[in-house]
């Protein structure tokens, strides 16, 4: 008998998962209790500086934390495009947004298809903004999906459905989007993240959780999804040269209330609204993005952190503070083993970053 089906070993192996789970979620319940005294400094919603002449997209912008950076972005003056998936549900945000709007002129917002459930449909709503030839400014990967409690779930692309929403259509999507970011350089990339990739573990030979199917759970996709974003950010980063001045950023927004409970029966979504006094709002939750979005130091920093070689991209917190991503982060062969686990995944060929800064046509499995 293989010793890791031992009854011992399981039932080590089981105590030791309970041990690491109570401890990883000790970060959580400890960023729950102290958000709101540790963003005491903080204005909300968030001032921010005038953003006419800049160009934004949003993903998930419908709901929650998404629809709250979107909405604040357009009222600062900038361009938004809220990239989602229920257009209808985006045009009635507008509509509602342009009647309640008290400012000068009309808010400049937009409405585009995406769905990252589906690769292909990644693929050409990059086609779709980039044949504009317009620049881009601020790319915000905001969508995601938490779903809790659920089995193991398969998307059309055959990827396990966290993974593919939270992390490899957002890379997608930023990788693809490079041409416009340069145009609009300098530029960001803005990925909302969560302090749960510090429960995160990535193993590039089952990104699927195929083989671990059996040990499947939903935190555990989520927050390795999350982790696998941390990782390919950071490479992302020192992949792009420091002329170019793309800004990669990934941001925690606390723990805020949306949602993103809607998986959860009813009485535990009910439970979850019980405690609004520690839960950030969605405006509250927005203001890390929002800040990572137009602060003029973070281009800095994201040279600074570069010329240190500092082994991860910048990632700040929910109180707008720079912090550092999780100890496995650090660990820069596995980064690099997440890279190009994920372009393998997308569709994409190991020198796409520099292909495309130099005007070149790529190709990518997943165009029709
Ligand atoms: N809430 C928290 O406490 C918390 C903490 C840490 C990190 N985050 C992160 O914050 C981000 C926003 O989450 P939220 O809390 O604001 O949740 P939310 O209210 O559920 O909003 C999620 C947004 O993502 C969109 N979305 C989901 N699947 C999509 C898909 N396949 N294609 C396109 N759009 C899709 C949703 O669109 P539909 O409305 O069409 O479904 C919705 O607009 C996520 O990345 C999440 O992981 C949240």
């Amino acid at each position: 008998m293989d010793s890791s089906s031992s009854p011992l070993f399981l039932k080590v192996s089981r105590r030791s998962w309970w041990m690491e789970s109570l401890r990883w979620w000790s970060y959580v319940v400890y960023e729950m209790l102290v958000q709101r005294a540790q963003a005491k400094h903080l204005k909300n919603p968030l001032p921010l500086p005038p953003l006419h002449d800049v160009t934004c997209i949003v993903t998930g912008s419908t709901s929650g934390i998404g629809l709250e950076i979107a909405r604040q972005l357009a009222a600062f003056g900038a361009h938004v495009v809220m990239a989602v998936r229920n257009k209808s549900a985006a045009s009635d945000l507008i509509q509602k947004w342009q009647t309640e709007w008290h400012g000068t002129g009309r808010l400049h917002i937009e409405v585009m298809e995406v769905n990252l459930l589906s690769l292909n449909s990644v693929v050409r709503f990059a086609e779709a903004w980039n044949s504009r030839s317009k620049p881009l400014h601020i790319l915000v990967n905001n969508a995601g999906i938490y779903s809790m409690g659920e089995p193991l779930k398969l998307s059309k692309d055959g990827y396990e459905t966290h993974m593919q929403v939270n992390h490899l259509a957002p890379a997608l999507l930023s990788i693809l989007l490079l041409p416009s970011l340069k145009k609009g350089s300098p530029s960001r990339i803005i990925n909302v993240n969560s302090i749960m990739h510090y429960m995160g573990y990535v193993d590039t030979n089952d990104m699927n959780f195929v083989l671990a199917k059996h040990n499947f759970g939903s935190t555990k996709a989520y927050s390795s999804s999350k982790l696998a974003q941390v990782m390919f950010s950071s490479v992302l980063q020192k992949c792009l040269p420091a002329e170019v001045n793309i800004s990669v950023v990934c941001v925690s927004p606390g723990t805020v209330r949306t949602n993103v409970t809607r998986d959860l029966p009813k009485f535990v979504q009910y439970a979850y609204n019980l405690f609004p006094l520690f839960f950030f709002s969605p405006q509250e939750g927005s203001r890390s993005a929002l800040h990572a979005a137009t602060d003029p130091q973070i281009p800095e920093y994201c040279k600074a952190l570069k010329a240190d070689d500092w082994p991860h991209c910048a990632y700040i917190s929910h109180d707008c503070r720079p912090t550092s991503a999780a100890i496995e982060a650090h660990n820069a062969d596995t980064a690099k083993k997440v890279w190009e686990k994920t372009l393998d995944m997308i569709g994409l060929p190991l020198d796409v970053v520099e292909k495309l800064l130099n005007g070149e046509e790529i190709m990518c499995s997943y165009k029709d």
